[in-house]
């Protein structure tokens, strides 16, 4: 009887709209989530509200996306198959908690979605969803209307005189998903893996070759493991990942181009641009390096590669993702400092680190004389653990 529809304003969820309202004969809640995707939201207002939306919310979640979300996520280092920082998994959970709350607030039954059904963004919002309101429905349209392509969905948008927006080149766009961590563009010319992805593909980073040809200088300074501020300047979570984005978008830092491993089974290539969440992976792994035990980093980094892939798969909302959470922020508890880095032409180059609770220890570590350290203590660790390699020797 009532949804709540994940509303960005654009072609796909727009279409949506419009079917769910004739096909569904349902009233229809929209809910806009401002992740710093860095477009209007008020537009979406005006696009429901001429569908005949009574309940439009439309609200800022920045704030909430990176110290809930993005912020526990970055103290595992997380990765998902070595280089895709999870800028678009990581948002889905917090839609769909606001799709749960917003349907409990209006008394609606179902919600819905724009993800396809051949991504992984249908699993993310319909696990999450189902982990907060096990009695919810989901409906997912692109799994059920017979609009099963690009052309057929922008006949229909056109025969709904629904607005459709053109990319620089002025064709109908690639799929792009942006937030404050990232943007996404995959599909269209970027689906043959082979063919280069032309300089407007890219949105938020300029291309390395035409960066400055200046170096930036910056610190960034964190607390349990979490950055609180750069430059000395205390900053909001939100702020910092936006100021880090600046910086990083300027000296183009954070383009990747991959191929990734669906959770669904297929394999896909996207465009990721993440400026800042790349220059911050660095600071924090520069910050870790003098503040966290060897054994601690160690196992973290082991477990890494499973708390990526929970969340890339959709089970943020997972017991397991939280007894990883609860391990991972228990080793951030002494990782305070300062990390200073070089941005330039594309890269983010640490050149310092310094912590009130650093484990390095210069007089250990010195080439000089020191009165530490017994250089022939070293022999018997290095004989006993060379006894098994010497043993198998003997044998074979
Ligand atoms: N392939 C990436 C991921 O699975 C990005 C998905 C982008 N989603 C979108 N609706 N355009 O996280
Ligand atoms: C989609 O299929 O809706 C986007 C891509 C993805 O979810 O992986």
């Amino acid at each position: 009887k009532k949804v709540v529809l994940a509303y960005s304003g654009g072609l796909d969820t727009s279409v949506i709209l419009k079917w769910l309202q004739e096909t569904y004969n349902c009233e229809v809640v929209t809910f806009t989530a401002d992740l710093g995707q860095g477009e209007e939201l008020e537009p979406a207002r005006k696009k429901a509200a001429a569908c005949g939306v009574k309940d439009i919310y439309i609200e800022d979640v920045r704030e909430e996306f990176v110290s809930d979300f993005v912020f526990p996520m970055f103290r595992a280092n997380a990765v998902y198959e070595g280089v895709y920082l999870l800028g678009t998994s990581i948002a889905r959970p917090l839609i769909s908690k606001r799709l749960i709350e917003i349907a409990e607030e209006t008394g609606a039954d179902a919600v819905a979605h724009g993800a396809t059904g051949k991504g992984n963004d249908q699993v993310r919002f319909e696990l999450s969803c189902y982990a907060l309101n096990p009695d919810i429905k989901v409906i997912a349209p692109w799994r059920e209307w017979d609009l099963t392509s690009r052309t057929k969905l922008i006949d229909f948008a056109e025969k709904h005189q629904i607005p459709i927006a053109k990319d620089k080149r002025g064709e109908a766009p690639f799929s792009v998903d942006a937030n404050l961590l990232h943007t996404s563009s995959e599909g269209k010319e970027m689906e043959d893996p082979w063919v280069a992805p032309g300089e407007h593909v890219y949105q938020r980073i300029v291309s390395p070759m035409a960066a400055p040809d200046e170096a930036t200088e910056i610190t960034i300074e964190f607390k349990k493991g979490d950055a609180v501020g750069i430059n000395g300047q205390k900053m909001s979570p939100a702020e910092i990942l936006t100021k880090l984005n600046e910086l990083g978008g300027a000296n183009g830092i954070g383009r990747l181009d991959l191929v990734e491993g669906r959770f669904v089974g297929m394999k896909s290539r996207g465009i990721y641009e993440t400026p800042g969440g790349t220059i911050l992976l660095t600071a924090h792994r520069a910050i870790e390096s003098i503040t966290l035990d060897r054994g601690a980093m160690h196992l973290k980094d082991e477990l890494m590669p499973k708390y990526a892939e929970l969340i890339y798969n959709g089970f943020w909302f997972s017991p397991e993702r939280e007894m990883l959470q609860a391990m991972i922020d228990k080793s951030q508890e002494h990782v305070e400092g300062t990390v200073r880095l070089s941005l330039y032409k594309g890269n983010a180059i640490v050149t310092g680190r310094e912590s009130a609770k650093s484990l390095y220890s210069l007089e250990h570590v010195t080439f000089e004389e020191d009165s530490v350290y017994d250089q022939r203590d070293a022999e018997g660790f290095i004989k006993l653990n060379a006894l098994r390699l010497k043993l198998l020797n003997k044998q074979r």
